[in-house]
């Protein structure tokens, strides 16, 4: 952990509160404080009582549990570990014979504005259908399946297809480069890849399939018996005989109803990497039964979803984000939602807003890197200004990712929910599976740049370095003191390191989030950004040490280094401090090299983990030890002046040379 939790200041200083706003209050499925104060007490006087209840209601079991939390192994923790029940069955089955199951299930926009529906029914209808093709090819129970394909409606299909059969899927986002697929393909041995020819984004294609065969070329994927490719664009593909199968041809003569394999409540449901701050990146590993538990739950909780409810949560299935809110959670609670396969600024920057007006979208839930841009954009273009279309519909609006600074806030509440819109400021992580720290829309006074308030059975806390909790108004480490049944199980394959990570020895037990925050003397959390070495640019989650790795894997490199920056739109940018191997290069020679070195490690890891500024020096500072003194780097790179002694650096001039930009 890089900061000393007194060196966590609050940035923000806000003093302005909305009280909620008294229709949604009125109608909200938790009304009111004391609602809330309830459920907490609930929560806290008997937790297994209250996640027991919660588990009973909210999920269909094919065998009852008797256990709720089973703390034996801790911190491996068990939820419902006796119960069996089948996740796509609790998403789609559940709904057949009420009136779900003719309600629209998705409103799909393709990039070019076409609009594709599918009601509950058939949906079921088309999971059923690949989910018999698969079997038909011998898929099973267990097996692992990549899945790299676009936003779409076969997305959704492919991974409840393969939870349908108990198979654990792994999503890789469609921006990744192949070998982050390949590094993915070898460590959970997936014997299944599914992928599309091409994606669609922002008028341009984007090929999907050479990335796969590439990464199955590299080695190492003996395990892979079938790619099967959905036919996005028609483009050109090589193809495999015998390994490569069109989506359409495997479900060809497979329809009917396929019968969904129960599993047991702690069987993985699915595991998504995620960078942290050492090494490459981990697999977090979620189970069936507590996840969806609490996705449909906070569905329910948070963005209150009810029957007329249009709901869109723009992130990409390959994120946490997708999984949580559009794959599963959504569905499970039968809500109707949006789902779009192009980007924010296609064909212009009114996209977002013209959609929700197409739609009647009533809950909309973003990044804030997005509404950054959007801001910008709607100042450059004023005809794609917020202002210019009719959001009546909107009734709740959300934000997940990064922190939302209180200007974007302000400019969110005012021109997107027109000043009758709660705004979720929903904090939570990869690790968490769901909301954690969040605003209730019937329930809790907002103040822009505060998350607010933990969900009921949530009990977060803000903890020095001996894991004891801190003063109000102090910074320090967020952490989760009591299990909850959405978090990480482990990380696939390596337990040590979960255990290291997450529960270190230090913070007696409690789950360690990577986060620094405060609260204030309503108890309110303010997020304060990563307290390690994990960079969030875009609302992407990426390792300082990932990124220096694919650098130095480069042959010219000898060395490097990289921190982040504070950037007005992406959040945070990535600042690359290289030593090459040869001379100290300069003007038109040093551009060509850092597009060189940029290029490279968008094929590394993928385009959006490119540095946004390269420096060149013929040395890093580092201390008399050989650490590289990364505080010095983070001025640099922010242009800051540097206060602190330089006098013990091995070469103190180089800190001239990594202030000039290439
Ligand atoms: C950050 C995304 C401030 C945080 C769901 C966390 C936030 C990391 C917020 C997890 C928020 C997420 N306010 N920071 N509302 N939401 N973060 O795993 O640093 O991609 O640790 O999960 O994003 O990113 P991840």
């Amino acid at each position: 952990m890089r900061m000393a939790s007194t060196d966590i200041k609050s940035v923000l200083v806000e003093n302005r509160v909305f009280p909620p706003f008294a229709d949604i209050e009125k109608n909200a499925t938790i009304s009111g404080m004391q609602a809330y104060d309830d459920l907490v007490k609930e929560a806290q006087q008997d937790p297994n009582e209250f996640w027991g209840r919660l588990a009973k209601e909210h999920l269909n079991w094919t065998t009852p549990f008797t256990q709720v939390l089973d703390e034996s192994e801790a911190p491996f923790y068990k939820w419902f570990s006796d119960g069996e029940l089948n996740v796509s069955a609790n998403c789609l089955d559940r709904h057949l014979g009420t009136p779900t199951e003719n309600k629209t299930a998705i409103i799909f926009e393709t990039d070019d504005g076409k609009v594709l529906r599918v009601t509950y029914r058939e949906l079921y209808d088309r999971v059923c259908e690949f989910a018999n093709g698969l079997k038909a090819l011998g898929y099973k129970k267990g097996d692992r399946a990549i899945i790299y394909l676009p936003m779409s409606i076969e997305a959704v299909v492919a991974m409840q297809a393969c939870v349908r059969l108990g198979m654990i899927h792994s999503v890789v986002f469609g921006g990744f480069s192949s070998k982050s697929i390949h590094e993915r393909l070898v460590d959970v041995g997936a014997s299944l890849v599914i992928t599309a020819d091409e994606q669609m984004r922002g008028g341009k294609t984007i090929a999907l399939k050479p990335a796969v065969d590439e990464a199955i070329a590299t080695g190492g994927c003996q395990a892979v018996r079938h790619v099967v490719v959905y036919r996005r664009t028609g483009g050109n593909v090589q193809w495999h005989e015998g390994r490569d199968l069109w989506m359409h041809d495997v479900c060809q003569g497979q329809a009917g109803p396929c019968e969904p394999v129960p599993v047991n409540a702690e069987h993985p449901l699915f595991i998504l990497y995620t960078s942290g701050s050492t090494g490459k990146p981990k697999g977090v590993q979620h189970a069936s039964a507590g996840y969806l538990l609490w996705a449909s739950l906070t569905v329910k909780w948070a963005f209150d979803a009810k029957e007329s409810d249009v709901y869109w949560c723009t992130a990409d299935v390959g994120w946490i984000t997708g999984h949580t809110y559009i794959v599963y959670g959504p569905l499970a609670a039968g809500v109707t939602q949006v789902m779009f396969e192009g980007v924010p600024t296609y064909p212009n920057a009114g996209r977002f807003w013209e959609m929700i007006q197409r739609h009647e979208v009533s809950i909309f839930y973003t990044a804030p890197t997005a509404i950054r841009s959007l801001i910008k954009a709607a100042e450059a273009q004023p005809e794609c200004h917020p202002r210019k279309y009719d959001l009546n519909s909107l009734r709740i609006i959300g934000s997940v990712g990064e922190p939302i600074n209180p200007e974007a806030w302000m400019w969110y509440f005012k021109e997107v929910g027109r000043e009758r819109c709660p705004i979720l400021d929903t904090w939570w992580q990869t690790e968490t599976g769901g909301h954690m720290i969040t605003p209730l829309p019937g329930v809790t006074p907002l103040k822009p740049g505060s998350c607010t308030l933990p969900l009921p059975g949530i009990e977060m806390a803000i903890v020095d370095e001996t894991g004891t909790d801190v003063k109000s108004g102090t910074g320090g480490f967020l952490v989760v003191k009591r299990p909850w049944p959405a978090m990480i199980r482990t990380i696939w394959g390596d337990p040590e390191r979960f255990k290291k990570n997450y529960f270190p020895p230090e913070m007696k037990g409690y789950y360690l989030a990577g986060d620094g925050a405060q609260r204030d003397t309503d108890g309110y959390f303010w997020i304060m950004g990563r307290v390690d070495d994990v960079l969030n640019v875009s609302g992407h989650r990426l390792g300082t040490m990932e990124i220096e790795s694919a650098l130095v894997s480069h042959s010219l490199v000898a060395e490097a280094a990289v921190v982040g920056r504070p950037d007005d739109t992406t959040g945070e940018a990535i600042v690359a401090f290289v030593v090459l191997k040869r001379s100290l290069p300069e003007g038109d020679e040093a551009a060509k090299i850092a597009k060189e070195l940029r290029d490279w490690v968008a094929k590394e890891i993928g385009p959006i983990a490119k540095p946004k500024d390269i420096r060149f020096g013929e040395n890093l500072p580092k201390t008399r030890s050989g650490k590289i003194m990364r505080r010095l780097l983070r001025n640099v790179a922010r242009g800051e002046e540097i206060t602190q002694d330089v006098s013990t650096l091995e070469n103190p001039t180089i800190l001239d040379q990594l202030s000039q930009s290439v």
